[in-house]
């Protein structure tokens, strides 16, 4: 064994690897729960991509064929509801995985300089993601698939000037086709995974290079051991937090599994019931909602009055809503990074903030009647002000002395 080891250590960096990413990587010793969500997300990806090989084995990409390929997968092809189910949790899944992965980096700061660039690609991966779900969304060809997507696409002709031909050029047609879903197709089985794939090995390089944060905020790489030049709060990735991550798994496959198994359509929220209707293309749902983790910037869209009878402005609004996540290392003045060292100002700051996304949310799911667009208003400015008020706030916390070492309890 050590001798074939040598003859591939000699041709390519396997011990080395193996080593700086896993048994020589430190890490802080004092990582809590939030920590879980990072490998899980990892693991909802392989799920998904796993689960989405044996779909993409059943589906016909094909507007006259692509609704009943998917009733003859839940029907007909052995365990194929299973598959479809763990592909159709796991796209939920992933979102409530992803956003909890990105509170930790709020609350913790994990941002911050020098981890920039580990948060740039973060929130590259989210946008994808979102492209990744919105383009799945479409291929079971039922009505929330169809009308959902023509609202989506209806909304870049909104843009001045070049809106109209960009939305036909996106659908490939006048209206959502078959051009449109084999297109979909392709970048929902190929291009688009293979990007994630690449930015999710890219965002841990960064990780790597600079090191984890932790829930103190502070960087273990300042305090060396004199002799062995290892950080003296870190401790090997491997075993230490391969098994601890074995934990959130086990915990996260528990929740995954009841949902699967008991209720898959979680209410309408993973599934609704309206696509489970082949599209009608001359039918309007009286109701068009996008899935639960789009409807806070659904909120936000709605909430911005048509502008001499132009949707633009809320579709730029809905469009800054997402991409200021990139500004947040720079907005963030705070002379530290860890919610336990900040101070009233930011804590209520976040609190509201969560406020706002969550009731947007659930707004963005109600029909918008005029109460309800009035509270999304309210809630918009809430949004916008956490990150737009943030170099203010930050500034002028009263922080509480950071220690020189990690604590542990
Ligand atoms: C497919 C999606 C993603 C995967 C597989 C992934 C994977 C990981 C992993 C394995 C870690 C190290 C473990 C941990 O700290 O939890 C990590 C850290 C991190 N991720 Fe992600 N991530 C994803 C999406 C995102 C997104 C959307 C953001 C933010 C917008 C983000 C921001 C961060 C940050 C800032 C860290 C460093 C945290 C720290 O050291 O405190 N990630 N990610």
């Amino acid at each position: 064994m050590q001798k074939l080891l040598n003859w591939i250590d000699e041709r390519f960096p396997l011990t080395a690897s193996y080593k700086a990413h896993l048994s020589e990587y430190y890490a802080p010793k004092n990582f809590n729960f939030w920590y879980f969500f990072g490998s899980l997300a990892l693991l909802v990806l392989v799920i998904q991509i796993v689960s989405g090989i044996f779909l993409t084995m059943h589906y016909k990409p094909d507007a006259e064929l692509a609704f009943a390929s998917v009733e003859y997968i839940m029907r007909d092809v052995d365990y194929g509801w299973l598959i479809r189910y763990i592909h159709s949790t796991g796209a939920s899944m992933f979102f409530v995985v992803v956003y909890l992965h990105m509170f930790r980096g709020l609350i913790y700061g994990s941002y911050r300089q020098p981890r920039e660039l580990i948060w740039i690609f973060g929130v590259i991966i989210y946008l994808v993601l979102m492209g990744e779900a919105f383009m799945g969304y479409l291929l079971p060809w039922g009505q929330m698939s169809y009308w959902g997507a023509q609202v989506i696409i209806n909304l870049f002709a909104a843009i001045p000037l070049i809106g109209e031909d960009l939305s036909i050029w996106i659908r490939g047609d006048y209206v959502i086709g078959d051009a449109t879903l084999n297109r979909f197709f392709a970048f929902h089985v190929i291009a688009l995974p293979l990007v994630l794939l690449g930015l999710v090995v890219a965002h841990l390089l960064a990780l790597h290079e600079v090191g984890s944060n932790n829930p103190d905020g502070v960087e273990i790489k300042k305090l060396k051991d004199p002799e062995t030049h290892l950080p003296l709060d870190g401790i090997p990735f491997h075993p230490y937090y391969t098994v601890k991550d074995i934990l959130g798994v086990v915990v996260f496959l528990m929740v995954f599994a009841a949902i699967l198994f008991f209720a898959p359509e979680m209410g309408g929220y993973f599934l609704e019931a309206n696509n489970f209707i082949p599209a009608d293309s001359l039918k309007t749902p009286e109701h068009i909602a996008p899935v639960w983790y789009f409807t806070p910037y659904y909120a936000i869209l709605r909430a911005v009055p048509p502008i001499l009878g132009s949707q633009f402005p809320g579709v730029a609004l809905m469009g800054v809503a997402v991409l200021i996540f990139f500004a947040l290392p720079w907005l963030d003045r705070s002379p530290v990074k860890s919610i336990r060292y900040r101070g009233p100002k930011f804590k209520i700051a976040l609190a509201l903030f969560v406020i706002a996304f969550v009731g947007l949310g659930v707004l963005g799911i109600l029909p918008a009647t005029e109460l309800y667009t009035w509270i999304a208003r309210v809630l918009s400015v809430v949004y916008f002000a956490f990150f737009l008020l943030m170099p203010w706030y930050t500034r002028n916390d009263s922080v509480k002395p950071v220690p020189e070492r990690v604590t542990t309890k």
